[in-house]
């Protein structure tokens, strides 16, 4: 182990070492990107990485300028995909304070994605304080516009040279953040999705339920044909039989029944999203019934067309909630392009938006502070 390494039973601590950016951007070049900073497309001033060996174990832990990766061309991550990431967000609240959503979970899925793909698993701790640490450094790019938030990249690669196919014996972790406005340029406004029959994303025994990228490309030339059909996002069907819903390219999907029941899928190949997991809590916090459990496609379609399935919501971090409007596939169509936003969907969009921005209680204790009030990196 590493010097600025302290390993016990229970606990494990890393010491980021901080490197400032010598070409920090001005305030005023910051503040036209906080403006309107779209999704994915602006990057902050620094970055957090973290070292791994199989000899040497998690060290080398630092803050430093954000840049360009070198890695050697048989690194083992650009043959075989050996890759994980999460996404979440970083809240600034009214009072100047920054606060994160459930890093603990996000902590743990990336272990469990991290076990999935062969890679080491990244303590807890050591998450959570990259996380910390990353945001501490790059604080003044936390926007505070309504439904605002800067976006947070934790991935880890492996980077060992060596194209034998095994787990590689080098791996790098880092973080990175960008300011977030919208995923879906029109806002919080329903959506339609387009079933894809012909692709699946994930079978059963895969790696769906992990968050690594190659799910993310087996997604994109069907999301593509649902751009080409006016759909913004695609569904998923089981790889097996073709009938029940699993999610969309880069969001979970329930759908509610009109007594105010919350259905969703239940599969060991779709990703476990933090998001639905806290929506569904805040409707059995109001007595509402939840079931997770294989939903048809032929369900959804029957229920919309005898009015016992009433409203029909994805949700994810970067899309925070988003109603459906309809489902469009090859000769078929569940809703309409002008059904309006559900009622239910709206209100638990709303108090889970209120809780992740301060605006209500947090019963759960979710929320966790990033920074004091009043700090500032400059
Ligand atoms: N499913 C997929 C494929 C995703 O990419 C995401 C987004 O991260 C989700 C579901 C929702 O997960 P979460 O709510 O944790 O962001
Ligand atoms: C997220 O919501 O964090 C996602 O990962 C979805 C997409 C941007 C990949």
């Amino acid at each position: 182990m590493s010097d600025s390494t302290t390993e016990t039973t229970d606990t494990f601590a890393l010491d980021f070492s901080t490197t400032p950016s010598p070409e920090r951007r001005a305030a005023a070049e910051r503040e036209e990107i906080l403006a309107d900073p779209g999704f994915g497309k602006h990057f902050t001033d620094h970055m957090a990485s973290v070292e791994w060996t199989i000899d040497d174990g998690w060290h080398n832990a630092s803050i430093h300028p954000y840049g360009p990766l070198s890695l050697d061309p048989s690194a083992s991550v650009l043959h075989y995909a050996q890759e994980i990431f999460e996404g979440m967000k970083a809240y600034r609240h009214a009072d100047g304070s920054i606060w994160s959503f459930r890093p603990d979970a996000n902590a743990r899925r990336f272990a469990r994605s991290a076990r999935r793909l062969a890679l080491p698993e990244l303590p807890e701790s050591v998450f959570v304080e990259s996380i910390r640490q990353l945001v501490a450094a790059d604080q003044d790019w936390v926007p505070s516009a309504p439904e605002t938030s800067l976006y947070l990249r934790p991935f880890m690669i492996a980077t060992e040279a060596f194209l034998g196919v095994r787990a590689a014996h080098a791996v790098q972790y880092h973080c990175i953040a960008s300011p977030a406005g919208a995923y879906f340029t029109s806002g919080p406004k329903p959506v339609s999705i387009w079933l894809s029959t012909q692709y699946a994303r994930a079978a059963r025994g895969g790696t769906g339920a992990a968050k690594t990228g190659g799910n993310y490309a087996a997604s994109l030339l069907p999301q593509q044909e649902a751009y080409e059909h006016g759909c913004q996002q695609v569904m998923f069907l089981d790889s097996e039989k073709g009938e029940y819903l699993e999610e969309l390219g880069g969001m979970n999907v329930v759908l509610v029944r009109s007594d105010g029941t919350l259905v969703t899928p239940d599969s060991d190949s779709i990703l476990e999203g933090i998001t639905r997991d806290s929506i569904l809590q805040l409707a059995l916090d109001r007595g509402l019934r939840v079931e997770r459990r294989a939903v048809s496609l032929t369900e959804w379609r029957d229920g919309v067309a005898d009015g016992t399935i009433t409203e029909a919501f994805a949700c994810g971090t970067a899309a925070v909630v988003t109603p459906i409007a309809e489902l469009r596939g090859d000769g078929f169509t569940i809703g309409s392009p002008t059904t309006g936003a559900g009622e239910l969907t709206m209100s638990l969009r709303e108090e889970l938006t209120d809780i992740q921005y301060g605006r209500r209680a947090d019963p759960h204790g979710w929320m966790v502070r990033l920074t004091d009030p009043t700090s500032s990196a400059e």
